[in-house]
Protein backbone atom coordinates (compact mmCIF):
# COMPACT_ATOMS: atom_id res chain seq x y z
CA UNK A 1 0.00 0.00 0.00
CA UNK A 2 1.46 3.39 -0.98
CA UNK A 3 2.43 5.96 1.57
CA UNK A 4 -0.61 9.02 2.61
CA UNK A 5 0.81 12.03 3.45
CA UNK A 6 -0.65 15.67 4.19
CA UNK A 7 0.63 18.60 2.05
CA UNK A 8 -0.91 21.28 3.61
CA UNK A 9 0.60 23.67 0.85
CA UNK A 10 -1.88 22.30 -1.50
CA UNK A 11 -4.56 20.85 0.78
CA UNK A 12 -4.16 17.26 -0.36
CA UNK A 13 -2.67 13.90 -0.15
CA UNK A 14 0.43 13.00 -1.53
CA UNK A 15 0.30 9.09 -2.35
CA UNK A 16 4.41 8.83 -2.41
CA UNK A 17 5.19 8.15 -6.12
CA UNK A 18 1.86 7.19 -7.62
CA UNK A 19 -0.41 10.11 -7.79
CA UNK A 20 -0.96 13.60 -5.90
CA UNK A 21 -4.37 14.35 -5.20
CA UNK A 22 -5.43 18.12 -4.72
CA UNK A 23 -9.16 17.77 -5.52
CA UNK A 24 -10.86 15.57 -7.41
CA UNK A 25 -13.63 16.67 -9.32
CA UNK A 26 -14.52 14.50 -12.62
CA UNK A 27 -15.39 11.07 -12.74
CA UNK A 28 -12.32 10.35 -14.89
CA UNK A 29 -10.35 11.71 -12.18
CA UNK A 30 -11.90 9.57 -9.80
CA UNK A 31 -11.02 6.37 -11.28
CA UNK A 32 -7.65 7.06 -12.27
CA UNK A 33 -7.10 7.73 -8.77
CA UNK A 34 -8.47 4.09 -7.86
CA UNK A 35 -6.62 2.15 -10.29
CA UNK A 36 -3.59 3.43 -8.48
CA UNK A 37 -5.01 1.55 -5.18
CA UNK A 38 -7.25 -1.55 -6.72
CA UNK A 39 -6.28 -4.78 -6.67
CA UNK A 40 -4.63 -6.74 -9.24
CA UNK A 41 -7.49 -8.32 -11.92
CA UNK A 42 -10.36 -6.19 -10.70
CA UNK A 43 -13.89 -7.06 -12.06
CA UNK A 44 -16.19 -4.09 -12.56
CA UNK A 45 -19.58 -3.90 -12.88
CA UNK A 46 -21.34 -0.70 -13.68
CA UNK A 47 -25.45 -0.72 -14.13
CA UNK A 48 -26.72 2.51 -16.35
CA UNK A 49 -24.59 2.18 -19.27
CA UNK A 50 -23.52 5.39 -21.15
CA UNK A 51 -26.09 6.10 -23.01
CA UNK A 52 -24.89 9.70 -25.09
CA UNK A 53 -21.79 10.90 -26.79
CA UNK A 54 -20.30 13.63 -25.02
CA UNK A 55 -18.82 16.24 -27.12
CA UNK A 56 -15.45 16.55 -27.31
CA UNK A 57 -14.25 14.33 -24.19
CA UNK A 58 -15.48 11.01 -24.32
CA UNK A 59 -14.26 10.22 -20.41
CA UNK A 60 -17.29 12.47 -19.57
CA UNK A 61 -19.34 8.55 -19.31
CA UNK A 62 -18.99 6.26 -16.43
CA UNK A 63 -18.72 3.44 -19.13
CA UNK A 64 -15.55 4.04 -20.68
CA UNK A 65 -13.88 6.14 -17.75
CA UNK A 66 -13.86 2.58 -16.03
CA UNK A 67 -12.78 0.78 -19.05
CA UNK A 68 -10.04 3.27 -20.25
CA UNK A 69 -8.73 4.21 -16.22
CA UNK A 70 -8.87 0.92 -14.10
CA UNK A 71 -9.88 -2.11 -16.83
CA UNK A 72 -7.77 -1.72 -19.53
CA UNK A 73 -4.49 -0.93 -17.00
CA UNK A 74 -4.78 -4.02 -14.98
CA UNK A 75 -6.38 -6.34 -18.33
CA UNK A 76 -9.37 -6.31 -16.79
CA UNK A 77 -12.99 -6.06 -17.57
CA UNK A 78 -16.57 -4.50 -17.35
CA UNK A 79 -19.52 -6.19 -17.23
CA UNK A 80 -22.15 -3.15 -17.36
CA UNK A 81 -26.08 -3.44 -17.81
CA UNK A 82 -29.04 -1.73 -19.20
CA UNK A 83 -32.64 -1.66 -19.76
CA UNK A 84 -32.11 -0.67 -23.10
CA UNK A 85 -29.24 -1.72 -25.84
CA UNK A 86 -26.20 0.85 -25.67
CA UNK A 87 -24.21 -0.74 -28.31
CA UNK A 88 -23.75 1.94 -30.95
CA UNK A 89 -23.20 4.45 -28.42
CA UNK A 90 -20.66 2.56 -26.73
CA UNK A 91 -18.70 1.26 -30.26
CA UNK A 92 -18.57 5.33 -30.91
CA UNK A 93 -16.72 5.69 -27.50
CA UNK A 94 -14.82 3.74 -27.48
CA UNK A 95 -13.41 4.15 -30.66
CA UNK A 96 -12.91 8.02 -30.38
CA UNK A 97 -11.62 7.26 -27.17
CA UNK A 98 -9.28 4.21 -28.51
CA UNK A 99 -10.24 2.53 -25.68
CA UNK A 100 -10.06 -1.65 -25.97
CA UNK A 101 -13.64 -2.44 -26.95
CA UNK A 102 -13.25 -6.03 -25.73
CA UNK A 103 -12.96 -5.09 -22.17
CA UNK A 104 -16.33 -4.04 -22.12
CA UNK A 105 -19.47 -6.58 -21.90
CA UNK A 106 -22.89 -5.39 -22.54
CA UNK A 107 -25.49 -6.96 -20.91
CA UNK A 108 -29.12 -5.58 -21.50
CA UNK A 109 -31.77 -5.91 -19.40
CA UNK A 110 -33.52 -4.97 -16.02
CA UNK A 111 -30.88 -4.94 -13.77
CA UNK A 112 -32.18 -6.81 -11.28
CA UNK A 113 -32.87 -9.50 -12.96
CA UNK A 114 -29.21 -9.11 -14.79
CA UNK A 115 -27.26 -9.08 -11.48
CA UNK A 116 -29.52 -11.78 -10.30
CA UNK A 117 -27.86 -14.17 -13.31
CA UNK A 118 -24.24 -12.54 -13.29
CA UNK A 119 -21.80 -15.78 -13.41
CA UNK A 120 -19.17 -14.13 -12.22
CA UNK A 121 -16.88 -15.30 -8.96
CA UNK A 122 -16.46 -11.73 -7.47
CA UNK A 123 -16.67 -7.70 -8.10
CA UNK A 124 -13.84 -5.59 -6.75
CA UNK A 125 -15.49 -2.38 -8.48
CA UNK A 126 -19.11 -1.26 -8.78
CA UNK A 127 -20.78 1.60 -9.97
CA UNK A 128 -24.91 1.92 -9.83
CA UNK A 129 -26.13 4.57 -11.77
CA UNK A 130 -29.49 3.26 -13.73
CA UNK A 131 -32.98 4.30 -13.38
CA UNK A 132 -34.44 7.21 -11.31
CA UNK A 133 -35.98 5.19 -8.29
CA UNK A 134 -35.52 5.34 -4.38
CA UNK A 135 -35.70 1.73 -4.18
CA UNK A 136 -33.42 0.24 -7.70
CA UNK A 137 -29.87 0.94 -6.73
CA UNK A 138 -30.31 -0.29 -3.54
CA UNK A 139 -31.97 -3.51 -4.94
CA UNK A 140 -28.86 -3.67 -7.73
CA UNK A 141 -26.68 -3.56 -4.38
CA UNK A 142 -28.78 -6.74 -2.17
CA UNK A 143 -29.08 -8.48 -5.40
CA UNK A 144 -25.14 -8.76 -6.05
CA UNK A 145 -23.66 -8.04 -2.39
CA UNK A 146 -22.70 -11.70 -1.98
CA UNK A 147 -20.47 -11.10 -4.62
CA UNK A 148 -18.53 -8.17 -3.57
CA UNK A 149 -14.79 -8.88 -2.06
CA UNK A 150 -13.46 -8.68 0.81
CA UNK A 151 -12.25 -5.19 -0.23
CA UNK A 152 -13.87 -3.31 -2.84
CA UNK A 153 -15.35 0.10 -4.32
CA UNK A 154 -19.38 1.13 -4.58
CA UNK A 155 -19.41 4.27 -6.95
CA UNK A 156 -23.43 5.82 -6.71
CA UNK A 157 -23.69 8.95 -9.08
CA UNK A 158 -26.70 12.02 -9.34
CA UNK A 159 -26.01 12.73 -5.29
CA UNK A 160 -25.99 16.56 -6.21
CA UNK A 161 -28.54 16.35 -9.25
CA UNK A 162 -31.77 17.83 -7.96
CA UNK A 163 -33.98 15.90 -10.60
CA UNK A 164 -32.28 12.55 -8.98
CA UNK A 165 -33.84 10.36 -6.52
CA UNK A 166 -31.70 7.27 -7.24
CA UNK A 167 -29.50 7.77 -4.73
CA UNK A 168 -31.47 8.04 -1.59
CA UNK A 169 -31.87 4.98 -0.10
CA UNK A 170 -28.58 3.34 -1.01
CA UNK A 171 -25.98 6.38 -0.40
CA UNK A 172 -28.10 5.95 3.74
CA UNK A 173 -27.23 2.18 3.48
CA UNK A 174 -23.69 1.99 2.67
CA UNK A 175 -22.96 4.68 4.95
CA UNK A 176 -24.71 2.67 7.88
CA UNK A 177 -23.19 -0.22 6.51
CA UNK A 178 -19.84 1.45 7.43
CA UNK A 179 -18.09 2.24 4.22
CA UNK A 180 -15.65 4.61 4.19
CA UNK A 181 -16.85 7.41 1.68
CA UNK A 182 -16.65 10.88 0.39
CA UNK A 183 -18.63 13.04 -1.67
CA UNK A 184 -17.08 14.40 -5.39
CA UNK A 185 -18.20 17.68 -6.43
CA UNK A 186 -18.95 16.40 -9.96
CA UNK A 187 -21.76 18.17 -11.89
CA UNK A 188 -24.13 15.62 -10.35
CA UNK A 189 -22.29 14.93 -7.53
CA UNK A 190 -20.72 11.46 -7.23
CA UNK A 191 -20.70 9.36 -3.61
CA UNK A 192 -17.86 7.00 -3.68
CA UNK A 193 -17.18 4.76 -0.94
CA UNK A 194 -15.37 1.54 0.16
CA UNK A 195 -14.39 -1.43 2.35
CA UNK A 196 -10.79 -2.36 2.73
CA UNK A 197 -9.41 0.91 0.75
CA UNK A 198 -8.73 4.24 1.36
CA UNK A 199 -10.68 6.79 1.02
CA UNK A 200 -8.70 10.25 -0.15
C1 LIG B 1 -28.12 8.18 -16.13
S1 LIG B 1 -28.11 6.94 -17.37
C2 LIG B 1 -26.54 6.17 -17.17
C3 LIG B 1 -25.43 7.06 -17.58
C4 LIG B 1 -24.05 6.48 -17.50
N1 LIG B 1 -23.78 5.79 -16.25
C5 LIG B 1 -23.03 7.61 -17.67
O1 LIG B 1 -22.80 8.37 -16.72
O2 LIG B 1 -22.50 7.74 -18.76
C6 LIG B 1 -29.21 5.78 -16.69
C7 LIG B 1 -29.35 4.50 -17.50
O3 LIG B 1 -30.03 3.55 -16.72
C8 LIG B 1 -30.83 2.77 -17.57
N2 LIG B 1 -31.88 2.12 -16.76
C9 LIG B 1 -33.02 2.68 -16.27
N3 LIG B 1 -33.71 1.76 -15.57
C10 LIG B 1 -32.99 0.61 -15.60
C11 LIG B 1 -33.17 -0.70 -15.08
N4 LIG B 1 -34.24 -1.00 -14.35
N5 LIG B 1 -32.23 -1.62 -15.33
C12 LIG B 1 -31.14 -1.32 -16.06
N6 LIG B 1 -30.91 -0.11 -16.59
C13 LIG B 1 -31.83 0.85 -16.36
C14 LIG B 1 -31.34 3.74 -18.62
O4 LIG B 1 -31.70 3.05 -19.80
C15 LIG B 1 -30.14 4.66 -18.80
O5 LIG B 1 -29.35 4.29 -19.89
Amino acid sequence: MPTRQWNSDTGGLFYEGLFELTSLRTFDEVTTFINQLICPNPVCVETGTAYGFPEGEPYWNTTSSIVKRICEPKDEYLISVDLLDRTEVIDKLFLAGNTDRNKCILKVGDSVQVLSQLDIPYIDFLCLDSGEDEELLLHEYLTIQHLLSEKHYVLVDDIHNTHSVKYKKIVPHLKNLGYTWMQVPTETGLFVSAKGYPIP
